[in-house]
């Protein structure tokens, strides 16, 4: 049995990828901590709580002494960082929390796995870990900043993050490389696009827009919506990290997309036909401050290096989630009306 620590596994992108771990591997046992934020929700997991190789613990990243009793007492084999915070709205209302979580939440976890996977803690020269094990930082393609008309992001490119989510999870990227390079922990660090598809908090643009139309409310487009973003549907990023996981090279970073770019109004416009309502909803409002214009992955490492595809068209993905989102209505009013924070309570009380 392998045991794998996931953190930020009740959030949307770690939820999928639990699932997609538990369902893809019979010797792998996940141990998700998760101090369960606004954006955690154990519903997101509710399908396999009770699985014997699944166990949820409510923690914080930033607990130093909690985060090393967990090494002592789980014998883990990789670690999977997903707990952020992840949006970048909130960043510019509330910078500080991103970087203690971000920032100081990464290192704790980073200096716990170097001191349980060593095999000399105690010989800051030697660089010999336990067989095969790893740590596997989840970034974004954020940290490149923006992109103008033309180009593409590749993993080589200089950091010029410009939001304070993009800054943080820039810094994060930075003390992984140097875990790696000071003291041979090995890693790797992933870059995705952004991501859609189920589970997704309705504060992020696609469920923001689906909701917002179900409700017949406005749907607020920040500027001219002609800002882009190149799209992956979250199982194909699940995928990605898998494959990253077990094939990825010692220190490598590996970009995560899509070739999928749209503009804003474009994805607004097509939930609206979808949905079959009126472009009428559409609210032109005052765009986000320090908004970057266009992200564009190119994914050739990933998909040379660990022959990793999208197998999602963007077309059959977006329908669906809208799909997902009109099956799972509950899911939604309870994430909307808070009820979800209830769940944990009533599950592990
Ligand atoms: P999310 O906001 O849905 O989930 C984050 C999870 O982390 C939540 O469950 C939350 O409770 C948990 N968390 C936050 N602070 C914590 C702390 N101090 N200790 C323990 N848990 C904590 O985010 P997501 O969209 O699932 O993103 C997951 C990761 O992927 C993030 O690192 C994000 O930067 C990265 N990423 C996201 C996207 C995207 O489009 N959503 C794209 C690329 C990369
Ligand atoms: P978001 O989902 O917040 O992801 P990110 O900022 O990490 O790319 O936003 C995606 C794009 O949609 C971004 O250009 C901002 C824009 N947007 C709106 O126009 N209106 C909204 O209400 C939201 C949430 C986002």
């Amino acid at each position: 049995m392998k045991t794998v620590l996931v953190t930020g596994g009740a959030g949307f992108i770690g939820s999928n990828y639990i699932k997609l771990m538990l369902k893809k591997f019979n010797d792998y046992q996940i141990v998700n901590v998760d101090n369960l934020t606004y954006a955690g929700n154990l519903e997101n997991l509710a399908e396999i709580q009770n699985y014997n190789r699944y166990t949820f613990i409510k923690a914080d990243i930033r607990n130093r002494k909690l985060i090393n009793k967990l090494f002592d007492k789980y014998n883990f084999k990789y670690v999977v960082n997903f707990a952020a915070e992840s949006h970048v709205d909130r960043s510019i209302e509330e910078p500080e929390v991103f970087l203690t979580t971000n920032v100081i939440g990464t290192q704790v976890l980073l200096e716990a796995a170097k001191n349980h996977w060593k095999i000399y803690p105690d010989d800051k020269y030697s660089t010999e870990y336990n067989d095969g094990v790893k740590f596997l930082q989840v970034s974004t393609d954020e940290v490149y900043g923006a992109l103008g008309k033309e180009g593409m992001f590749v993993e080589t490119m200089p950091l010029k993050p410009n939001s304070p989510y993009s800054a943080s999870k820039a810094s994060a990227d930075l003390i992984v490389r140097a875990y790696n390079r000071t003291f041979g922990l090995p890693i790797n660090i992933t870059r995705c696009s952004n991501n859609y598809g189920p589970y997704q908090f309705p504060e992020k643009l696609i469920p923001l827009m689906i909701n917002n139309c179900l409700n017949d409310e406005n749907l607020p487009v920040y500027g001219d919506g002609m800002q882009i973003r190149d799209w992956l549907h979250v199982k194909d990023h699940c995928e990605a990290i898998n494959a990253v996981l077990h094939k990825g090279q010692d220190g490598e970073i590996y970009n995560i997309g899509g070739n999928n770019e749209k503009a804003n109004i474009e994805i607004v416009r097509l939930i609206i036909k979808t949905l079959g309502k009126s472009e009428n909803l559409i609210k032109y409002v005052k765009d986000r401050p320090g908004h970057d214009r266009r992200y564009a992955i190119d994914n050739t490492k990933i998909s040379k290096e660990l022959s990793w595809k999208p197998s999602y068209t963007f077309a059959e993905g977006v329908e669906e989630t809208i799909q997902w989102y009109l099956d799972n209505s509950k899911w939604i009013e309870n994430v909307v009306s808070g009820d979800y924070k209830n769940f944990y309570l009533r599950m592990y009380k």
